[in-house]
């Protein structure tokens, strides 16, 4: 990294935050917030054919991550791409069937999961190289105050929909597993472990500042029958995320994480704070950010929270629930955002209004 880059990424307010400072108002950004709400993205999707062939073409991966800064000016933007890219480079065969999500040809035995490339394999990062070349042209677009996010899934999420095919409600699939077979789904996630943290370290080297990781299904976990797995939270997810974390920063000196545990509650937020040995901690909008805070350390990095169906609603409603979250983050490091991504359906003014209540 070169002087004036690292120059330019001590000015970067998001990075700042994960470095533990506390910003008035907190730096934004908005998870999906390259997405179907907008029409410049539903104009570029349209040319380039699936979804797929979105995420792999870089001119126009970057394009659309490129479109929500020059329209909201958010801090960061984060990079165009989806979890399910990982699987499909390990030689899942991967499709988004429009209207329906994704589909993905099940693993759920030995031989299935052994056939997978196996982490050493080149043709793995070969195939994921187009993602690594939107990186770069995304950072030397953007704004210099802008911080970068890379991000992946964690393997957990992402062995559910390995498992699973596609996003079942109940996650049966691999609750199965888990239940009958927890050393295999542990072997699976080692070794999305192991691409993980390849996958990330390469998206730094390539100029993201700072990676998330999705583990939008944690909600599943604490649910599980202690039984012989004993706490699925911590096996399932905490603790492959910590090697994950750990490998990163082996391979990548001071790499600034933050993890998402969608739906794991007051005590899963706070738990996977501590124990993934993360920088910072999204908040889903199911719990109430002000109770997180108040059994975190309060030098501890939150992200997060406000309800993507408040942000549907807009108005008053908006601007109440956007003052909550600086009351509930006043004086401590916090990034402003969403508590899940934003849906297709939620009117471009409403975010207009939120960014305006937040710099107010
Ligand atoms: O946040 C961003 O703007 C960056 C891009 C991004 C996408 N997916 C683009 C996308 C990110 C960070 C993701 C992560 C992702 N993908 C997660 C974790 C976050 C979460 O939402 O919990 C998950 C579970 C996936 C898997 C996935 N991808 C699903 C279930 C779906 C279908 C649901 C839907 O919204 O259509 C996708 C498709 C997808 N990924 C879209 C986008 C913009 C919509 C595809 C389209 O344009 O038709």
């Amino acid at each position: 990294m070169g002087e004036t880059e690292t120059g330019a990424r001590a000015m970067r307010p998001v990075l700042r935050v994960l470095g533990g400072e506390a910003l008035t108002p907190p730096p934004a950004w908005m998870m999906r917030q390259a997405g179907r709400y907008l029409p410049e993205y539903r104009e570029l999707r349209a040319k380039a054919g699936s979804f797929l062939d979105l995420c792999y073409t870089p001119d126009f991966a970057a394009e659309v991550t490129l479109q929500p800064i020059r329209r909201f000016g958010f801090e960061a933007a984060i990079l165009f791409s989806d979890i399910l890219v990982v699987p499909h480079a390990l030689g899942q065969g991967v499709r988004f069937v429009e209207g329906e999500g994704p589909r993905l040809d099940p693993v759920a035995d030995r031989a299935e999961i052994e056939a997978l490339r196996e982490p050493g394999d080149a043709r793995i990062m070969a195939h994921l190289g187009p993602v690594f070349e939107t990186v770069s042209r995304v950072r030397a677009a953007l704004p210099r105050e802008t911080t970068l996010l890379g991000f992946c899934g964690a393997p957990w999420t992402v062995a559910s929909y390995m498992i699973g095919g596609r996003g079942t409600p109940d996650l049966a699939p691999a609750r199965g597993l888990a239940a009958r077979d927890p050393a295999l789904l542990d072997a699976l996630l080692n070794r999305l472990v192991t691409v993980s943290v390849e996958y990330l370290a390469r998206q730094l080297e390539a100029g993201a500042d700072a990676v998330q990781i999705f583990e939008s299904h944690a909600g599943a976990l604490p649910a599980l029958p202690a039984g012989e797995t004993g706490d699925a939270l911590a096996r399932f997810s905490f603790r492959p995320i910590a090697r994950m974390v750990a490998g990163l920063r082996a391979r990548v000196p001071g790499a600034r994480v933050i993890v998402f545990p969608r739906g794991s509650g007051l005590d899963g937020h706070v738990r996977a704070l501590a124990e993934t040995g993360a920088d910072a901690v999204g908040v889903d909008w199911d719990v109430d950010l002000a109770s997180v805070r108040a059994r975190l350390p309060a030098a501890a990095v939150t992200q997060g929270n406000l309800s993507p169906e408040t942000l549907i609603e807009g108005g008053a409603a908006l601007d109440a629930a956007v003052d909550a979250i600086l009351a509930a983050t006043a004086g401590h490091p916090h990034v402003f955002n969403l508590g899940h991504g934003i849906t297709p359906q939620t009117p471009i003014p409403h975010v207009e209004r939120m960014l305006a209540r937040l710099r107010s």
